[in-house]
């Protein structure tokens, strides 16, 4: 459910400068050339590796087009720092790239399209430019601070949809989900049923990014890393949404992120309604 948006973007941090547009164009040429990549990759027969537990999955597509990234994002901003998913790094004080290469491995390597490269720009706690490219789908949504967001280059906002039970919602679940009591089952289940229903399609970012253009009018998930969330972060912030951990407090890139993001009229009703579930004896039997 579409409309206008209820919440104003929150105010401007320093950009010290910045020109933001310019950015945000080049953030969108990087996303969608590592997209064309990926696309050489997708149902094909490139190399596929276990990382870890219940579907944690790499491909030489996430390494070679994270690779591609580090150049491209570092000769934009030179002295930004650069963290992401396969190769790491360290965020600083200033200027910051987030990437994840591909967010929905395990869909990517599964020859299923809903997979996304994922860009934040931020600088300390601040994000600045946001661009989620969806390259199987032709989907890109970008936006920056004071900018706004665009799908696909026409003007973006979150839904306005008013209650709960009229709610599309999404979420996800930690890789470790077999072992891991707070799996989220619970919640999922809850919420699942009392709303027009749960999706999870297992890319956060990509989730988030449909929050900030209305497809969806919340998400939240227990564990992401930083480079899952920073980019739709900004977007659904500035498509006019709100973004917190699920104690309602301002969202950190954590090493393990909690993220509840909604159109904002829903917020305090998920928020709670998550409090209430979560509350309830966990569901974790796994035969
Ligand atoms: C995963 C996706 C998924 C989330 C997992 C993430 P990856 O990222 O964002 O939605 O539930 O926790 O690890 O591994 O596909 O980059
Ligand atoms: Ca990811
Ligand atoms: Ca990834």
């Amino acid at each position: 459910m579409t409309g206008s948006a209820p919440t104003d973007p929150p105010t401007d941090p320093p950009t010290d400068g910045l020109d933001l547009v310019a950015l945000r164009r080049d953030v969108v040429t990087a996303a969608r050339e590592a997209g064309e990549l990926l696309l050489e990759g997708f149902r094909g027969a490139g190399r596929v590796r276990a990382k870890g537990a219940g579907g944690d999955l790499v491909t030489e597509y996430d390494e070679r087009a994270e690779a591609m990234l580090r150049d491209r994002l570092g000769a934009l901003l030179p002295g930004a720092t650069f963290v992401g998913e396969e190769g790491g790094g360290q965020a600083g004080e200033g200027l910051c790239w987030y990437v994840d290469p591909i967010d929905g491995t395990g869909n990517f390597a599964h020859g299923h399209p809903w997979f996304c490269v994922s860009i934040g720009l931020w600088r300390g706690d601040a994000p600045l430019v946001g661009v989620v490219h969806a390259p199987a789908m032709g989907l890109t949504v970008d936006g920056h601070r004071g900018g706004g967001v665009r799908r696909e280059g026409a003007p973006a906002r979150v839904s306005t949809t008013a209650k709960l039970e009229d709610a599309l919602l999404a979420t996800g679940f930690p890789h470790d989900r077999a072992t891991r009591p707070d799996n989220n089952y619970r919640a999922y289940v809850a919420l699942d049923a009392s709303t027009h229903g749960v999706r999870r399609c297992a890319s956060a970012a990509l989730e988030l990014a449909v929050v900030a253009d209305g497809g969806y009018d919340g998400f939240w998930d227990l564990s992401l890393a930083p480079w899952d969330v920073a980019a739709a972060v900004l977007l659904v912030e500035e498509a006019g949404g709100r973004v917190t951990d699920l104690a309602g407090e301002p969202l950190r890139l954590r090493p393990r992120v909690e993220i509840l993001a909604t159109n904002g009229l829903l917020h305090d009703p998920l928020r709670h309604a998550l409090a209430h579930a979560r509350a309830l004896p966990p569901i974790h039997e796994v035969p």
